[in-house]
């Protein structure tokens, strides 16, 4: 679907990021402020204003706050989420922001939310995320308000986190089949707040990192840069979404449009 007739969210708004704290929002945020305007940061924690910086507290998970966050805020940049909840957090989203008339509601989804089959328990155990942010889209294109969705690929920073726990093992089971193609936040953070800044464009084309790689090379990657040495033994997943992720259906190879790659991220954060 595309409303990209819809008017354009003149610059100079009052802009709302929620998840405006986490590792995509808060890359959001300075981008936004830069283009000019106030903006507004959702969390669930009580924080200090600063110049052009309006903290508001709320829980999209209850929907407590939600409100008065949405007030006056003509478009909504929706950066919040977690491994779980996705779908009722963006729909006491959109209910609020359907009440307060916003203009242009802005998603971050992941690449395969609509390819990675959840049907079974298994699969929701451990791949309910791609569920549940497929159902969060939906929630924002069925809202009826100007709407635009960006599917990403998995930020190195979860890569990060996810080689850091596996790492911690001595021996470390590596799902077989599984690859990878990590995409820089900033990189993620400068195209949302880009839409966000023009017409509701409906779901544009992917986002992803520059290059798709197993996931055991890039634990190795990992281990390298860290100085480490580990046995990595690769383990079948069952299920579906497993089969469906071993395919790639979270990959987006002919968008591989990031350009910072995981070892330059690698390097960088670990010097
Ligand atoms: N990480 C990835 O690889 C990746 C890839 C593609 C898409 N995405 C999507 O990008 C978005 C941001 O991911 P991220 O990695 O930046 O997440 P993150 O670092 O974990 O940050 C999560 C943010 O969500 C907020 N939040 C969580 N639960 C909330 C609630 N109940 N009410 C209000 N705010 C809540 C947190 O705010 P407080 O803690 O301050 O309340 C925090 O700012 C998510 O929708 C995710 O699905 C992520």
């Amino acid at each position: 679907m595309d409303n990209a007739m819809e008017p354009p969210a003149g610059r100079g708004d009052r802009v709302l990021v929620t998840g405006g704290t986490g590792t995509l929002g808060h890359l959001v945020v300075p981008r936004l402020r830069e283009a000019g305007g106030t903006v507004r940061v959702l969390s669930r924690h009580l924080r200090e204003p600063s110049e052009g910086i309006e903290p508001v507290t709320g829980d999209l998970a209850t929907g407590e706050g939600v409100d008065a966050a949405v007030a006056g805020a003509g478009v909504i940049v929706h950066c919040a989420g977690s491994p779980k909840g996705d779908e009722v957090k963006t729909r006491h989203l959109v209910e609020a922001a359907t009440r307060a008339g916003a203009r242009h509601l802005v998603y971050i989804s992941v690449v395969g939310a609509d390819r990675v089959p959840v049907a079974s328990a298994i699969d929701r155990a451990m791949f309910g995320y791609f569920g549940s942010k497929l159902a969060a889209e939906r929630a924002v294109t069925d809202s009826g308000l100007p709407w635009t969705t960006l599917r990403a690929t998995q930020f190195h920073d979860l890569i990060l986190m996810v080689a850091q726990q596996m790492t911690k093992l001595p021996v470390i089971p590596v799902p077989a089949g599984f690859r990878f193609q990590p995409v820089d936040a900033g990189e993620v953070a400068a195209r949302l707040a880009e839409l966000s800044l023009g017409p509701p464009s409906g779901l544009v084309p992917d986002f992803g990192g520059p290059r798709v790689e197993p996931l055991a090379e890039l634990l190795r990657g990992y281990l390298r840069a860290s100085g480490r040495r580990r046995l990595l033994v690769p383990v079948r997943l069952p299920g579906r979404a497993a089969r469906a992720v071993r395919a790639g259906a979270h990959l987006a190879p002919e968008r591989a449009v990031g350009r910072r790659t995981w070892e330059d991220f690698l390097a960088e954060r670990l010097g």
